[in-house]
């Protein structure tokens, strides 16, 4: 997917906020090295920073490596496949926010972070759990149904406990595998929605024409009015697995 890192920083910003809570799960120790696995403009990798004597951000997308570079050029950033790690025994961390409903293949994905993991190394992160935005994606499809299109979710939002049977399988002890909701306020007021569709849509939108988006994005707002909107914003229905665990 392509992403639009400046649009992403300053309408989105909320990700890399929500994902500092998950920094207390990191304790500072200026001997350990972090890798810090799809680390977008790199804000967390730069607070991770802080808690360690190494840290590396990586992301599949140049565009927000080029960004996190551009932000932190004293950090090291490398763009890399998440399924394809380039590590072996080199980290005591993982640490990752608001990345893992973007692949497809968990069970792949934990096989790489135990590989780049040293023994004894935690993988802490967080991201959709099972019914994570479940009514904009609802409202989504249906908006497209309604127009001859068919809308297909492209992310893998687990249940807990699925994920902690799957962590096991690859060799983890998992200390906190925690689903709960965290309702979420989009920046814009009226047009929340919207730019949150055209940010992370942006692919199922692509495809469409300039007719069908607007048909798609209004009538989704519509579809999804009576759940997501507080009378002033736009309350997305995020609901996150916080995990972590140690190998
Ligand atoms: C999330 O962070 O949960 C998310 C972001 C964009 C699309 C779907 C989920």
């Amino acid at each position: 997917m392509e992403w639009n890192a400046k649009l992403y920083e300053n309408s989105h910003g909320f990700v890399a906020e929500y994902g500092k809570g998950l920094l207390e799960f990191v304790t500072p120790d200026p001997q350990q090295a972090i890798l810090d696995l799809g680390c977008g403009t790199g804000t967390l990798t730069g607070e991770l920073a802080l808690r360690a004597g190494r840290v590396i951000g990586i992301d599949a997308s140049p565009e927000m490596i080029t960004a996190a570079r551009r932000s932190f050029p004293q950090l090291e950033f490398l763009v890399a496949d998440a399924l394809e790690l380039p590590f072996e025994n080199q980290f005591d961390v993982v640490f990752s926010n608001a990345v893992f409903h973007w692949l497809p293949d968990h069970d792949r994905l934990l096989k790489n972070i135990r590989r780049a993991l040293t023994p004894g190394g935690r993988l802490v992160c967080e991201f959709g759990a099972r019914g994570n935005v479940g009514a904009i994606e609802d409202a989504f499809a249906r908006a497209c149904e309604e127009q001859g299109l068919r809308y297909a979710s492209r992310f893998t939002f687990p249940e807990a406990g699925a994920f902690a049977q799957l962590l096991e399988a690859n060799g983890f002890t998992p200390e906190v595998v925690m689903a709960y909701d965290r309702p979420t306020i989009l920046k814009e007021g009226e047009h929340g929605l919207a730019h949150w569709m055209r940010q992370f849509f942006a692919g199922p939108l692509a495809t469409m024409s300039a007719r069908e988006q607007e048909a798609v994005l209004s009538r989704t707002e519509e579809l999804a009015r009576s759940k997501l909107w507080d009378g002033s914003a736009w309350v997305a229905d995020y609901r996150r697995l916080r995990v972590v665990a140690h190998i």
